[in-house]
């Protein structure tokens, strides 16, 4: 159902189509229903905020709640989201699913541990995971870069960070492959592998506040357990789910970053061999530009997570009644000709780019540090060790992850000449 018919049908979306290439449907969108009520694969009816104007604004709209009961105790919503009740309480420790005050307090005493400061002196070990990775596949001449190398090098930088063991990085890694194969459905191997990541994490934590009374440890989990606030303390419970989240909000999203970053510089041959000069000329503009044009064009993130009316609102002329569920599409926002010159291009020196990517407000994404960390060290040094990388697929044959809010490949073949 569309809000505003135009004078060609609504476009179909969710299908396979759809996820290998959704821009041409949201400029649909933007154009004849920029606030559309649709039915979501899973059943549930939600509306989708398509141009940048609303979007920014929905986004900080504290009438749009993140918890899911406003939606499930609604007497009109229609389909529920399907979280089971035991799930819901758990869940409400997550940054991604409260609201002020808990959500402020919660964040205020995670950012005092995850700094700016802390992700830059992090620096070092990105560039020493990247070129490890990079080392694994450069004799070869041809690699999958998704598996070989943006799987898992957010997994291995996080459980750095956080301060999980060597030894028990693997098990990370098998875990989160599990979550990005099956997707985020709480079902069966995905709601294992949740269930050994968070014990794991648990478990972890109460050993490193064993160990904080004799010793002081400067890992990221250290610093959640140390962090205080107005006397405050994060409960091992909390610092337990705010690890995960971590991990979880900071996997995927960096994966489809490298993934979508790397296949669009390969198909902008122009705009690659302009980053390859500056990165040869030892400037780093370009970069920084580039990997928030890439994050714009093509990002990690196609919808913000769900949001839930409180009560009846308008956001773009459109009545939002109260319970409804909303979801504001970044994918589309951040290509709205109403606030990009030429949206539908790659400018890797743009500057005038307040993109959504990252989302804005209160929820914006505390990890964009950390993202930008390791997406400019990945692209710099895959294209400074393998000048020569190239596509090795049919684009038209690459096949898309298209779930609801992440959006990216699921495998890259590349090839290039061999290097040491
Ligand atoms: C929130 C995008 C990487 C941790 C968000 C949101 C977006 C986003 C759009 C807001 C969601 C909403 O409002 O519904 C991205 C992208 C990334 C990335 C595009 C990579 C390119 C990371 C990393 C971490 C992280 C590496 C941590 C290690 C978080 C957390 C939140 C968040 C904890 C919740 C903040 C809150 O609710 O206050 N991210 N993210 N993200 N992100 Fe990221």
């Amino acid at each position: 159902m569309s809000t505003s018919p135009g004078p060609t049908p609504a476009p179909e979306l969710f299908t396979w189509e759809f996820a290998s290439d959704p821009y041409p449907a949201y400029a649909w969108l933007r154009e004849h229903a920029p606030v559309h009520r649709t039915t979501l694969p899973s059943g549930v009816e939600a509306w989708l905020v398509t141009r940048y104007a609303d979007a920014r604004q929905a986004l900080a709209d504290q009438r749009l709640s993140k918890n899911p009961a406003h939606h499930d105790e609604s007497p009109h919503a229609k389909g529920k989201t399907g979280i089971p009740g035991e799930r819901k309480a758990e869940l409400m420790t997550h940054l991604l699913n409260i609201d002020p005050p808990d959500h402020t307090r919660l964040r205020r005493l995670v950012s005092k541990a995850f700094t700016p400061r802390r992700v830059a002196e992090f620096a070092p070990r990105v560039q020493e995971l990247t070129d490890r990775l990079i080392d694994a596949f450069a004799e070869k001449g041809s690699a999958d870069l998704i598996h070989e190398f943006a799987f898992p090098l957010p997994i291995y930088a996080i459980c750095d960070l956080l301060g999980v063991p060597p030894e028990d990085q693997d098990d990370f890694r098998d875990w989160a492959g599990m979550m990005i194969r099956h997707g985020g459905g709480p079902r069966g191997g995905v709601a294992r592998s949740v269930k050994k990541m968070r014990g794991y994490l648990a478990e972890l934590i109460h050993r490193k506040r064993e160990g904080l009374r004799q010793e002081g440890a400067d890992d990221l989990i250290s610093g959640l357990i140390k962090a205080s606030d107005h006397g405050e303390h994060l409960t091992e419970n909390e610092a337990a789910a705010m690890a995960f989240i971590l991990l979880f909000a900071g996997f995927e999203t960096t994966v489809n970053l490298i993934g979508n970053g790397v296949y669009q510089l390969l198909r902008h041959p122009d705009q690659r061999a302009r980053l390859q000069a500056s990165l040869a000329a030892g400037e780093t503009g370009l970069l920084e530009t580039g990997v928030e044009e890439l994050l714009r064009y093509d990002g990690p993130v196609e919808m913000a997570t769900w949001r839930y009316a409180t009560r009846a609102l308008t956001i773009g002329g459109q009545e939002i009644p109260a319970g409804d569920p909303v979801l504001v599409v970044l994918a589309a926002a951040d290509r709205d000709p109403e606030r990009f010159d030429g949206p539908d291009t790659l400018d890797l020196a743009r500057r005038d780019n307040q993109h959504l990517g990252y989302g804005h407000g209160i929820h914006y994404c505390l990890g964009a540090p950390l993202a930008r960390l390791e997406g400019q060290t990945a692209l710099a040094t895959l294209l400074t060790r393998l000048p020569d990388l190239r596509l090795a697929a049919d684009p038209a044959e690459l096949r898309w992850r298209g779930g609801l809010i992440m959006r990216g490949l699921r495998t890259l073949p590349v090839e290039f000449s061999p290097s040491v």
